[in-house]
């Protein structure tokens, strides 16, 4: 079957789920092989200290907290965003037993039998529903993982005939994850701005009043052969920023040309940069690659929020970025998420197509 299936078009090939292909122990045909440059330092654990940077959100919004803290906390923001281009956030307010809850019902989604999770199926040119991405160009490889993609915010842009009913939790569950969701970003989005000794709600208002938040439930088989196969390409977001957890580990980011892991924290939500904040922010905040390996033994899953400026809305370098010594170095654009798009299908960076 594994011999058959190798052949087989993309579009083919995406009608059938990952999940589906691991269930009859099929081998991964080969659009989904990427992979030649497997290291060994993949699987090498022994720098378990990550030096991914850790940010208590905490400091910044308690007024309790003596001026000189938050200060610290936000040159701490700074130092991430324009060196790694990511923070894990704690103190971010979501209790532990509510994120764990977010995980429970993404795992029972994926848990359910084919034809229950088919119900929600998206077509294969569509974003939203459950499947994988529309089909890439020609010759770029295919991820080992399943997704359901939902547009929760506007709320009027909701389809509610794509969520779930099973979990009979799943609705409610996603309904309040987004609350937290728009309360996250509103304090992350101040924060940076603070951190660029800029208004604090320049950012907000370039997200706009009708920002989006698009959730991305992601489910990563078991691979037999993760030398070869990835969970999902490396690339950078075309959102603004991605608020991101995961359950168990295998999100890697782009450092100096080298991988470092995201580690496990059930509690932190990693706050990673996109395009659009690269742009906003002149290049200061870096939009990270990063990429998910595919693991042998576990499965993972990650629930993934990408927040972009609202349809339409023209986004460009902060003003107060921009003097005689630091021109700028983005053109305003609008809908950055699909340009980004089209370059993303042909395995590009999309900045370029903004840059000055
Ligand atoms: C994404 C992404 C990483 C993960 O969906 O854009 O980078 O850990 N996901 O699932
Ligand atoms: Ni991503």
């Amino acid at each position: 079957m594994a011999e058959d299936s190798a052949h087989l078009p993309a579009e083919i090939l995406l009608s059938k789920r990952v999940q589906e292909m691991v269930l009859n122990d099929e081998e991964p045909p080969a659009p989904y092989k990427c992979r030649q440059d497997a290291e060994s330092e993949d699987d090498d654990d022994s720098l378990s200290a990550s030096p991914i940077p850790i940010i208590d959100l905490s400091r910044l919004s308690s007024s309790q907290e003596p001026a000189q803290e938050t200060e610290e906390e936000l040159q701490k923001i700074k130092l991430a965003l324009s060196s790694w281009g990511c923070f894990q956030a704690i103190g971010h307010g979501i209790s532990g037993s509510f994120l764990d809850k977010v995980r429970q019902v993404t795992r029972e989604f994926f848990a359910q039998p084919m034809d229950e999770k088919k119900k929600y199926a998206k077509a294969v040119l569509e974003f939203e529903g459950y499947g994988a991405d529309p089909v890439p160009e020609e010759g770029q490889s295919l991820d080992w993982s399943d997704r359901l993609f939902l547009n929760v915010q506007p709320a009027d842009q909701r389809n509610y005939k794509l969520w779930p009913s099973n979990p009979d939790s799943f609705r409610e569950v996603l309904e309040e994850y987004t609350e937290e969701m728009k309360r996250v970003t509103e304090l992350v989005s101040r924060a940076m701005a603070k951190s660029l000794n800029l208004d604090e709600d320049c950012f907000l208002r370039q997200f706009g009043e009708r920002s989006q938040l698009q959730a991305r439930f992601n489910y990563y088989s078991p691979c037999k052969r993760p030398d070869l196969v990835l969970g999902l390409k490396p690339h950078s977001d075309g959102s603004g920023y991605t608020i991101l957890m995961q359950d168990e580990v295998g999100l890697q980011v782009l450092k100096n040309d080298k991988w470092f892991k995201v580690p496990k924290n059930p509690h932190a939500l990693l706050i990673l940069m996109a395009d659009q904040m690269q742009i906003m922010t002149n290049g200061i905040f870096k939009s990270p690659v990063h990429r998910v390996l595919s693991n042998s033994e576990r499965d993972r899953i990650s629930v993934v929020v990408f927040y972009t400026p609202e349809v339409g809305k023209e986004i460009g370098p902060e003003d107060g970025l921009i003097d005689d010594k630091t021109p700028k170095l983005f053109k305003k654009v609008k809908d950055y998420a699909d340009i980004h798009w089209g370059y993303y299908q042909r395995g590009m960076s999309a900045l370029h197509a903004a840059q000055v």
